[in-house]
């Protein structure tokens, strides 16, 4: 009596497991891996944006809005800070260095504790500042192209200004 059941079971689980196996899982890999490629772009836009909110609410005060250095707390404390609109100011230094200045702050740099940037935003911080330097390639002086530029002026201007 039972034996009848057990094949008519056995074969339609067979039958389920066999059409069910291939077919929709290579489908749902694909698309997983298809929106896997959107999100890290989306989510590094995110942090960028907020690195830049955080620089402007906490080391702009110092550094200024360009990075430049140039700011009036900057002069009123009598801090000399270096100038990152210029490539090669940042360029030397490496990022674990620089996350340890913003992290722990040195002389009169203050500390930035973790309640206020976690490790990511610090090393988004570290993103923006570098990029404060691309943003002026045209306008700064020592670009590649610059060599070329301040030959040329010196050589005809200097003559007749001095006679
Ligand atoms: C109170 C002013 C002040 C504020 C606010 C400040 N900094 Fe600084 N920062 C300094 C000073 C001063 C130095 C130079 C320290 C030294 O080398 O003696 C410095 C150095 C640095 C350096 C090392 C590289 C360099 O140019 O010397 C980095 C990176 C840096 N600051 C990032 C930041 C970031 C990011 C913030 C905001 C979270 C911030 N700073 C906020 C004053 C400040």
């Amino acid at each position: 009596m039972l034996k009848p059941l057990l094949f008519v079971s056995a074969i339609v689980l067979l039958g389920v497991t066999a059409s069910s196996a291939p077919g929709p899982e290579p489908q749902k890999a694909a698309r997983a891996s298809a929106s896997d490629q959107k999100n890290p772009v989306k989510s590094a836009e995110k942090s960028q944006a907020r690195a830049k909110e955080l620089y402007g609410q906490e080391c702009s005060v110092c550094h200024g809005e360009t990075g430049d250095g140039k700011t009036d707390l900057a002069k009123d404390m009598g801090l000399t800070l270096s100038d990152w609109t210029d490539p090669k100011t940042l360029a030397a230094k490496p990022d674990g260095d620089l996350f340890n200045v913003i992290r722990n702050g040195k002389d009169k740099m203050p500390a930035e504790p973790v309640g206020r940037a976690k490790d990511d935003e610090v090393r988004n911080l570290i993103l923006y500042i570098r990029s404060l330097a691309k943003a002026q390639p045209a306008a700064a002086p020592e670009t590649p192209a610059a060599p070329v530029a301040p030959v040329a002026p010196i050589a005809p201007v200097a003559p007749p200004a001095s006679n």
